[in-house]
Protein backbone atom coordinates (compact mmCIF):
# COMPACT_ATOMS: atom_id res chain seq x y z
CA UNK A 1 0.00 0.00 0.00
CA UNK A 2 1.52 3.24 -0.72
CA UNK A 3 0.00 7.08 -0.38
CA UNK A 4 0.06 8.71 -3.71
CA UNK A 5 -0.80 12.44 -5.03
CA UNK A 6 -3.30 12.28 -8.08
CA UNK A 7 -3.89 15.22 -9.95
CA UNK A 8 -6.22 15.76 -12.80
CA UNK A 9 -4.54 18.68 -14.95
CA UNK A 10 -6.27 21.29 -17.13
CA UNK A 11 -7.73 23.31 -13.82
CA UNK A 12 -6.64 26.95 -13.55
CA UNK A 13 -5.42 27.91 -10.09
CA UNK A 14 -7.95 31.15 -8.97
CA UNK A 15 -6.81 32.99 -5.19
CA UNK A 16 -4.45 33.41 -2.66
CA UNK A 17 -1.90 31.14 -1.07
CA UNK A 18 0.51 31.76 1.96
CA UNK A 19 4.04 30.64 1.69
CA UNK A 20 5.10 29.16 4.83
CA UNK A 21 8.66 29.02 6.67
CA UNK A 22 11.91 28.29 4.95
CA UNK A 23 12.88 24.58 4.93
CA UNK A 24 16.26 25.50 4.38
CA UNK A 25 16.51 27.87 6.86
CA UNK A 26 14.27 25.87 9.85
CA UNK A 27 16.57 22.82 9.34
CA UNK A 28 19.47 24.60 10.85
CA UNK A 29 17.42 26.73 13.30
CA UNK A 30 16.27 24.00 15.12
CA UNK A 31 19.91 21.96 15.42
CA UNK A 32 21.56 25.87 16.22
CA UNK A 33 18.47 26.37 18.86
CA UNK A 34 20.82 23.57 21.09
CA UNK A 35 23.46 25.57 21.53
CA UNK A 36 21.42 28.22 23.47
CA UNK A 37 21.31 27.13 27.60
CA UNK A 38 17.05 28.22 27.84
CA UNK A 39 14.07 27.51 26.12
CA UNK A 40 14.48 29.33 22.32
CA UNK A 41 10.88 29.71 20.51
CA UNK A 42 10.40 29.51 17.06
CA UNK A 43 7.23 30.76 14.91
CA UNK A 44 6.73 30.08 11.26
CA UNK A 45 7.76 26.51 11.50
CA UNK A 46 6.58 24.70 8.50
CA UNK A 47 4.89 21.27 8.73
CA UNK A 48 7.14 18.81 7.12
CA UNK A 49 8.75 15.46 7.05
CA UNK A 50 12.35 17.52 7.99
CA UNK A 51 11.09 18.89 11.23
CA UNK A 52 9.53 15.41 11.97
CA UNK A 53 13.08 13.91 11.88
CA UNK A 54 14.87 16.67 13.66
CA UNK A 55 12.28 17.21 16.57
CA UNK A 56 13.31 12.91 16.98
CA UNK A 57 16.98 13.35 16.98
CA UNK A 58 16.10 16.21 19.58
CA UNK A 59 14.22 13.91 21.95
CA UNK A 60 17.22 11.21 21.36
CA UNK A 61 19.59 14.21 23.25
CA UNK A 62 16.74 14.59 26.05
CA UNK A 63 15.82 17.90 24.56
CA UNK A 64 12.40 18.97 25.31
CA UNK A 65 10.28 19.92 22.00
CA UNK A 66 7.13 21.63 22.67
CA UNK A 67 4.62 22.01 20.24
CA UNK A 68 2.93 25.21 21.33
CA UNK A 69 0.62 25.50 18.08
CA UNK A 70 0.87 24.02 14.76
CA UNK A 71 3.92 26.07 13.16
CA UNK A 72 5.44 27.27 16.76
CA UNK A 73 8.03 25.29 18.58
CA UNK A 74 10.06 25.83 21.97
CA UNK A 75 13.15 23.95 22.14
CA UNK A 76 14.45 23.72 25.65
CA UNK A 77 18.56 22.10 25.71
CA UNK A 78 18.23 22.71 29.55
CA UNK A 79 18.39 19.28 30.53
CA UNK A 80 20.13 17.97 27.00
CA UNK A 81 22.50 14.44 26.82
CA UNK A 82 25.56 14.48 24.20
CA UNK A 83 24.24 10.77 23.04
CA UNK A 84 26.11 9.26 19.76
CA UNK A 85 23.52 10.05 16.75
CA UNK A 86 22.91 6.87 14.55
CA UNK A 87 19.20 6.32 14.67
CA UNK A 88 17.29 6.01 11.54
CA UNK A 89 16.30 9.88 11.78
CA UNK A 90 19.75 11.29 11.04
CA UNK A 91 20.05 9.27 7.89
CA UNK A 92 16.40 10.66 6.31
CA UNK A 93 17.49 14.08 5.59
CA UNK A 94 20.84 15.88 4.39
CA UNK A 95 20.16 18.50 7.37
CA UNK A 96 21.46 15.81 10.48
CA UNK A 97 24.69 17.16 9.41
CA UNK A 98 23.76 20.69 11.33
CA UNK A 99 24.07 18.53 14.62
CA UNK A 100 27.92 18.17 13.89
CA UNK A 101 28.49 21.88 13.93
CA UNK A 102 25.73 22.33 16.96
CA UNK A 103 27.26 19.80 18.87
CA UNK A 104 30.70 20.28 17.94
CA UNK A 105 30.56 23.73 18.93
CA UNK A 106 28.60 23.17 22.49
CA UNK A 107 30.12 19.89 23.87
CA UNK A 108 34.06 19.89 21.58
CA UNK A 109 32.68 16.71 20.54
CA UNK A 110 30.10 14.80 18.40
CA UNK A 111 29.43 11.05 17.42
CA UNK A 112 26.87 10.44 14.53
CA UNK A 113 25.98 8.49 11.14
CA UNK A 114 26.81 9.99 7.55
CA UNK A 115 23.64 12.06 6.68
CA UNK A 116 21.15 11.42 4.18
CA UNK A 117 18.73 13.04 2.16
CA UNK A 118 17.90 13.51 -1.94
CA UNK A 119 20.26 12.14 -4.00
CA UNK A 120 21.27 14.76 -6.47
CA UNK A 121 24.67 13.45 -7.53
CA UNK A 122 27.43 13.26 -5.00
CA UNK A 123 27.71 15.64 -2.56
CA UNK A 124 30.68 15.52 -0.39
CA UNK A 125 30.79 17.27 3.54
CA UNK A 126 34.78 17.98 3.04
CA UNK A 127 34.47 21.68 3.10
CA UNK A 128 32.29 21.19 6.62
CA UNK A 129 35.02 18.85 8.28
CA UNK A 130 38.03 20.93 7.14
CA UNK A 131 36.10 23.93 8.88
CA UNK A 132 36.15 21.87 12.01
CA UNK A 133 40.02 20.87 12.11
CA UNK A 134 40.78 24.78 10.93
CA UNK A 135 38.91 24.99 14.52
CA UNK A 136 41.53 22.35 16.34
CA UNK A 137 38.96 19.30 16.00
CA UNK A 138 40.34 15.61 15.00
CA UNK A 139 37.83 14.04 12.78
CA UNK A 140 37.64 10.65 12.74
CA UNK A 141 35.59 8.43 10.11
CA UNK A 142 34.89 4.70 11.08
CA UNK A 143 32.09 2.05 9.49
CA UNK A 144 29.94 5.07 8.48
CA UNK A 145 30.08 7.00 11.82
CA UNK A 146 31.94 10.67 12.25
CA UNK A 147 33.53 11.49 15.59
CA UNK A 148 34.85 14.75 15.46
CA UNK A 149 36.30 16.21 19.26
CA UNK A 150 38.44 19.22 20.51
CA UNK A 151 39.91 19.81 24.00
CA UNK A 152 38.62 23.65 23.20
CA UNK A 153 38.14 25.36 19.62
CA UNK A 154 40.30 28.02 18.56
CA UNK A 155 39.13 30.76 16.20
CA UNK A 156 40.93 30.80 12.86
CA UNK A 157 41.03 31.81 9.57
CA UNK A 158 39.08 29.57 6.74
CA UNK A 159 38.68 30.18 3.22
CA UNK A 160 35.91 27.64 1.56
CA UNK A 161 36.77 26.28 -1.87
CA UNK A 162 33.06 26.39 -2.93
CA UNK A 163 30.79 28.88 -1.34
CA UNK A 164 28.86 26.39 0.50
CA UNK A 165 25.64 27.13 2.49
CA UNK A 166 25.97 24.06 4.34
CA UNK A 167 29.54 24.04 5.67
CA UNK A 168 29.09 27.79 6.63
CA UNK A 169 26.17 27.12 8.44
CA UNK A 170 27.94 24.09 10.35
CA UNK A 171 31.60 26.30 10.89
CA UNK A 172 29.37 29.67 11.86
CA UNK A 173 27.39 27.19 14.69
CA UNK A 174 30.98 25.67 15.70
CA UNK A 175 32.35 28.75 16.14
CA UNK A 176 30.00 30.45 18.56
CA UNK A 177 31.59 29.37 21.78
CA UNK A 178 35.50 28.52 20.11
CA UNK A 179 37.44 30.93 22.07
CA UNK A 180 38.63 34.20 20.02
CA UNK A 181 37.95 34.96 16.45
CA UNK A 182 36.97 32.86 13.11
CA UNK A 183 36.66 34.44 9.80
CA UNK A 184 34.99 32.39 7.28
CA UNK A 185 36.03 33.88 3.50
CA UNK A 186 34.40 32.88 0.40
CA UNK A 187 31.08 32.40 2.49
CA UNK A 188 28.01 31.03 1.24
CA UNK A 189 25.41 34.28 0.71
CA UNK A 190 22.08 32.46 0.83
CA UNK A 191 19.12 34.44 2.53
CA UNK A 192 19.26 31.36 4.84
CA UNK A 193 22.48 32.12 5.90
CA UNK A 194 21.07 35.59 7.41
CA UNK A 195 18.55 33.86 9.61
CA UNK A 196 20.77 31.20 11.28
CA UNK A 197 23.25 34.24 11.98
CA UNK A 198 19.89 36.14 13.19
CA UNK A 199 19.26 33.62 15.64
CA UNK A 200 22.59 33.31 16.78
CA UNK A 201 22.76 36.88 17.62
CA UNK A 202 19.44 37.24 19.30
CA UNK A 203 21.11 34.05 21.85
CA UNK A 204 23.79 36.38 22.36
CA UNK A 205 26.47 35.50 19.99
CA UNK A 206 28.39 37.56 17.73
CA UNK A 207 27.84 36.87 14.00
CA UNK A 208 29.14 39.56 11.81
CA UNK A 209 28.61 39.86 7.95
CA UNK A 210 26.26 36.67 7.22
CA UNK A 211 24.59 37.58 3.92
CA UNK A 212 27.94 38.91 2.57
CA UNK A 213 30.95 36.44 1.81
CA UNK A 214 33.03 37.33 4.94
CA UNK A 215 31.40 36.05 8.31
CA UNK A 216 33.16 36.86 11.06
CA UNK A 217 32.69 34.72 14.39
CA UNK A 218 33.21 36.41 18.01
CA UNK A 219 33.39 33.52 20.25
CA UNK A 220 31.03 33.76 23.75
CA UNK A 221 31.07 32.03 27.15
CA UNK A 222 27.09 31.70 27.55
CA UNK A 223 24.00 31.74 25.12
CA UNK A 224 20.83 31.81 26.09
CA UNK A 225 17.38 31.52 24.99
CA UNK A 226 15.11 33.72 22.57
CA UNK A 227 11.96 34.22 20.19
CA UNK A 228 12.82 33.75 16.30
CA UNK A 229 10.46 33.98 13.75
CA UNK A 230 11.34 32.20 10.09
CA UNK A 231 11.69 33.93 7.27
CA UNK A 232 9.72 32.45 4.17
CA UNK A 233 10.23 29.50 2.07
CA UNK A 234 11.90 31.35 -1.59
CA UNK A 235 11.81 27.85 -2.93
CA UNK A 236 8.10 26.78 -1.86
CA UNK A 237 7.40 30.38 -2.83
CA UNK A 238 9.08 30.06 -6.18
CA UNK A 239 7.58 26.77 -6.69
CA UNK A 240 3.87 28.21 -6.52
CA UNK A 241 4.87 31.27 -8.61
CA UNK A 242 5.95 28.93 -11.02
CA UNK A 243 2.75 26.88 -10.76
CA UNK A 244 0.78 30.13 -11.24
CA UNK A 245 2.58 31.22 -14.12
CA UNK A 246 1.69 27.81 -15.85
CA UNK A 247 -1.80 27.70 -14.71
CA UNK A 248 -3.36 31.03 -12.99
CA UNK A 249 -6.81 32.71 -13.87
CA UNK A 250 -5.32 35.46 -10.75
CA UNK A 251 -3.14 34.15 -8.35
CA UNK A 252 -1.65 36.25 -5.24
CA UNK A 253 1.39 34.31 -3.96
CA UNK A 254 1.29 36.12 -0.09
CA UNK A 255 4.29 36.15 2.49
CA UNK A 256 7.07 36.22 0.46
CA UNK A 257 10.14 38.18 0.14
CA UNK A 258 10.68 39.32 -3.23
CA UNK A 259 14.25 40.30 -3.13
CA UNK A 260 14.97 36.64 -2.52
CA UNK A 261 13.51 35.72 -5.85
CA UNK A 262 14.85 38.32 -7.90
CA UNK A 263 16.41 35.71 -9.94
CA UNK A 264 13.34 34.11 -10.85
CA UNK A 265 10.92 36.71 -11.30
CA UNK A 266 12.96 38.34 -13.72
CA UNK A 267 13.39 35.02 -15.67
CA UNK A 268 9.70 34.67 -16.03
CA UNK A 269 9.24 38.74 -17.03
CA UNK A 270 11.65 37.63 -19.86
CA UNK A 271 9.61 34.87 -20.58
CA UNK A 272 6.46 37.00 -20.41
CA UNK A 273 4.52 36.35 -17.63
CA UNK A 274 2.20 38.65 -16.15
CA UNK A 275 2.38 39.65 -12.71
CA UNK A 276 2.80 42.47 -10.21
CA UNK A 277 5.30 42.36 -7.41
CA UNK A 278 4.29 44.05 -4.57
CA UNK A 279 6.37 44.47 -0.92
CA UNK A 280 5.68 41.02 0.48
CA UNK A 281 3.47 39.41 -2.26
CA UNK A 282 3.43 38.65 -6.20
CA UNK A 283 0.26 38.55 -8.36
CA UNK A 284 0.19 36.14 -11.31
CA UNK A 285 -2.48 36.99 -14.30
CA UNK A 286 -3.34 34.17 -16.50
CA UNK A 287 -0.19 33.85 -19.22
CA UNK A 288 -0.51 32.66 -22.80
CA UNK A 289 2.11 32.74 -25.33
CA UNK A 290 5.36 32.13 -23.52
CA UNK A 291 8.80 32.84 -24.67
CA UNK A 292 11.93 30.10 -24.46
CA UNK A 293 14.32 31.59 -22.01
CA UNK A 294 18.12 29.90 -20.90
CA UNK A 295 18.63 29.16 -17.21
CA UNK A 296 22.17 28.67 -15.72
CA UNK A 297 21.71 27.62 -11.80
CA UNK A 298 24.45 29.90 -9.45
CA UNK A 299 24.59 29.98 -5.85
CA UNK A 300 22.18 33.07 -4.14
CA UNK A 301 21.81 35.74 -5.60
CA UNK A 302 21.90 34.11 -9.42
CA UNK A 303 19.05 31.23 -10.01
CA UNK A 304 18.51 28.69 -7.33
CA UNK A 305 19.29 25.11 -8.37
CA UNK A 306 16.18 23.88 -6.06
CA UNK A 307 14.01 25.79 -8.70
CA UNK A 308 15.66 24.30 -11.23
CA UNK A 309 13.25 21.37 -11.59
CA UNK A 310 10.24 22.72 -11.89
CA UNK A 311 11.31 25.92 -14.21
CA UNK A 312 12.20 22.97 -16.18
CA UNK A 313 8.78 21.67 -16.15
CA UNK A 314 7.44 25.34 -17.22
CA UNK A 315 9.93 25.59 -20.35
CA UNK A 316 8.19 22.59 -21.79
CA UNK A 317 4.92 25.34 -22.76
CA UNK A 318 7.42 28.05 -23.84
CA UNK A 319 7.76 28.92 -27.44
CA UNK A 320 11.12 27.64 -28.43
CA UNK A 321 14.30 26.17 -27.27
CA UNK A 322 15.85 26.59 -23.77
CA UNK A 323 18.41 25.93 -22.16
CA UNK A 324 19.18 24.72 -19.22
CA UNK A 325 22.73 24.50 -17.02
CA UNK A 326 23.04 23.23 -13.69
CA UNK A 327 26.43 24.59 -12.52
CA UNK A 328 25.07 23.15 -9.16
CA UNK A 329 24.96 19.62 -9.06
CA UNK A 330 25.83 18.62 -12.52
CA UNK A 331 23.60 15.43 -12.47
CA UNK A 332 20.32 17.09 -10.78
CA UNK A 333 18.12 15.99 -13.83
CA UNK A 334 15.92 13.02 -12.57
CA UNK A 335 12.79 14.73 -13.23
CA UNK A 336 13.37 14.93 -17.21
CA UNK A 337 12.98 11.17 -17.46
CA UNK A 338 9.67 12.04 -15.73
CA UNK A 339 9.17 14.99 -17.72
CA UNK A 340 9.91 12.93 -20.65
CA UNK A 341 7.19 10.16 -19.71
CA UNK A 342 4.76 12.67 -19.98
CA UNK A 343 5.69 13.95 -23.33
CA UNK A 344 8.37 16.56 -22.99
CA UNK A 345 10.64 17.25 -25.63
CA UNK A 346 13.66 17.43 -23.41
CA UNK A 347 17.97 16.18 -24.33
CA UNK A 348 19.95 16.16 -20.65
CA UNK A 349 23.39 15.71 -21.22
CA UNK A 350 27.10 17.56 -19.80
CA UNK A 351 25.18 18.72 -17.15
CA UNK A 352 22.58 21.04 -19.21
CA UNK A 353 18.97 20.24 -20.39
CA UNK A 354 17.72 21.45 -23.71
CA UNK A 355 13.74 22.05 -23.89
CA UNK A 356 12.32 22.10 -27.42
CA UNK A 357 8.53 23.83 -26.89
CA UNK A 358 5.88 24.18 -26.71
CA UNK A 359 4.82 20.59 -25.83
CA UNK A 360 1.64 19.38 -24.59
CA UNK A 361 1.89 16.63 -21.06
CA UNK A 362 -0.12 13.71 -20.44
CA UNK A 363 -0.82 12.46 -17.58
CA UNK A 364 1.16 8.93 -16.42
CA UNK A 365 2.18 7.02 -13.33
CA UNK A 366 5.48 9.03 -12.45
CA UNK A 367 8.02 8.69 -9.20
CA UNK A 368 9.39 11.69 -7.21
CA UNK A 369 12.60 10.69 -6.88
CA UNK A 370 13.92 13.83 -4.88
CA UNK A 371 12.28 16.58 -3.28
CA UNK A 372 12.45 18.96 -6.06
CA UNK A 373 11.92 16.63 -8.68
CA UNK A 374 8.53 16.04 -6.86
CA UNK A 375 7.54 19.39 -7.22
CA UNK A 376 8.26 19.76 -10.76
CA UNK A 377 5.68 17.02 -11.55
CA UNK A 378 3.38 18.28 -9.15
CA UNK A 379 3.62 21.84 -12.31
CA UNK A 380 3.36 18.86 -14.60
CA UNK A 381 0.10 17.25 -13.32
CA UNK A 382 -1.52 20.69 -13.22
CA UNK A 383 -0.85 20.96 -17.03
CA UNK A 384 -1.37 17.69 -18.20
CA UNK A 385 -3.74 16.65 -20.04
CA UNK A 386 -5.93 13.51 -17.86
CA UNK A 387 -4.22 12.39 -14.60
CA UNK A 388 -0.78 12.21 -13.38
CA UNK A 389 -0.36 9.80 -10.62
CA UNK A 390 2.68 10.85 -8.35
CA UNK A 391 4.60 8.07 -6.34
CA UNK A 392 7.21 8.36 -3.92
CA UNK A 393 5.43 11.80 -2.12
CA UNK A 394 8.00 11.28 0.90
CA UNK A 395 9.92 13.08 -0.94
CA UNK A 396 7.13 15.78 -1.47
CA UNK A 397 6.25 15.72 2.26
CA UNK A 398 9.97 16.56 3.77
CA UNK A 399 10.06 20.01 1.92
CA UNK A 400 6.10 21.50 1.09
CA UNK A 401 4.13 22.09 3.82
CA UNK A 402 0.61 20.69 2.60
CA UNK A 403 1.14 21.52 -0.97
CA UNK A 404 -2.46 19.29 -2.25
CA UNK A 405 -4.30 21.63 0.46
CA UNK A 406 -2.93 24.61 -0.53
CA UNK A 407 -3.32 23.63 -4.46
CA UNK A 408 -7.16 22.33 -3.87
CA UNK A 409 -7.84 26.16 -2.15
CA UNK A 410 -6.49 27.21 -5.26
CA UNK A 411 -8.85 24.94 -7.68
CA UNK A 412 -6.28 22.51 -8.55
CA UNK A 413 -7.90 18.88 -9.02
CA UNK A 414 -5.35 17.54 -6.61
CA UNK A 415 -5.53 14.13 -3.95
CA UNK A 416 -4.14 11.70 -2.16
CA UNK A 417 -4.79 8.55 -2.89
CA UNK A 418 -3.85 5.02 -1.45
CA UNK A 419 -2.71 2.81 -3.89
CA UNK A 420 -1.71 -1.29 -4.02
N1 LIG B 1 30.21 20.83 -1.76
C1 LIG B 1 31.42 20.20 -1.67
N2 LIG B 1 31.93 19.95 -0.43
C2 LIG B 1 31.26 20.28 0.71
C3 LIG B 1 30.01 20.92 0.61
C4 LIG B 1 29.50 21.18 -0.64
O1 LIG B 1 32.04 19.89 -2.68
O2 LIG B 1 31.78 20.02 1.79
C5 LIG B 1 29.64 21.13 -3.10
C6 LIG B 1 28.33 20.38 -3.34
O3 LIG B 1 28.56 19.09 -3.83
C7 LIG B 1 27.64 21.28 -4.33
C8 LIG B 1 28.09 22.68 -3.90
O4 LIG B 1 29.25 22.49 -3.10
O5 LIG B 1 28.11 21.03 -5.63
C9 LIG B 1 27.08 23.46 -3.10
O6 LIG B 1 26.59 22.68 -2.03
P1 LIG B 1 26.08 23.29 -0.66
O7 LIG B 1 26.96 22.81 0.44
O8 LIG B 1 25.89 24.76 -0.82
O9 LIG B 1 24.67 22.60 -0.52
P2 LIG B 1 24.00 22.03 0.80
O10 LIG B 1 24.30 22.93 1.94
O11 LIG B 1 24.30 20.58 0.97
C10 LIG B 1 21.82 23.40 0.51
C11 LIG B 1 20.36 23.09 0.45
C12 LIG B 1 20.04 22.43 -0.87
C13 LIG B 1 20.46 23.36 -2.00
C14 LIG B 1 21.94 23.72 -1.87
C15 LIG B 1 22.41 24.73 -2.90
C16 LIG B 1 19.84 22.66 2.76
C17 LIG B 1 19.48 21.67 3.80
N3 LIG B 1 20.03 22.18 1.54
O12 LIG B 1 22.49 22.15 0.42
O13 LIG B 1 18.63 22.28 -0.89
O14 LIG B 1 20.25 22.72 -3.24
O15 LIG B 1 22.18 24.27 -0.55
O16 LIG B 1 21.67 25.90 -2.79
O17 LIG B 1 19.92 23.85 3.02
C18 LIG B 1 16.59 21.30 -1.49
O18 LIG B 1 16.04 22.08 -0.70
O19 LIG B 1 15.95 20.60 -2.33
C19 LIG B 1 18.04 21.18 -1.46
C20 LIG B 1 18.69 20.15 -1.98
Amino acid sequence: MEEILRIEGGHYLDGEVKISGAKNATVALIPAAILANGPVAIVGVPQIADVDNLAAILNELNVMVTKVADDHLIIDPTNMVNRTLDSAAVTKLRASYYFMGALLGKYGYVKMKMPGGCYLGPRPIDLHLKGFEALGAKVVYDKGCYTISAEKLKGNKIFLDIASVGATINIMMAAVYADGRTIIENAAKEPEIIDVATLLNKMGASVKGAGTNVITIDGRDHLMGCFHEIIPDRIEAGTFIIMAAAMAKKVVVKNIIPAHLEALLSKLEEMGVKMDVDVDSVTIYQSDDLKAVDIKTLPYPGFATDLQAPLTTLLTKCQGESEVRETIYPERFKHCLELQRMGANIEVGNGEATIKGPCKLYGDSVSATDLRCGASLVVAGLMADGTTDIHDIYHIERGYAGIDVKLSALGANIKRVVVE
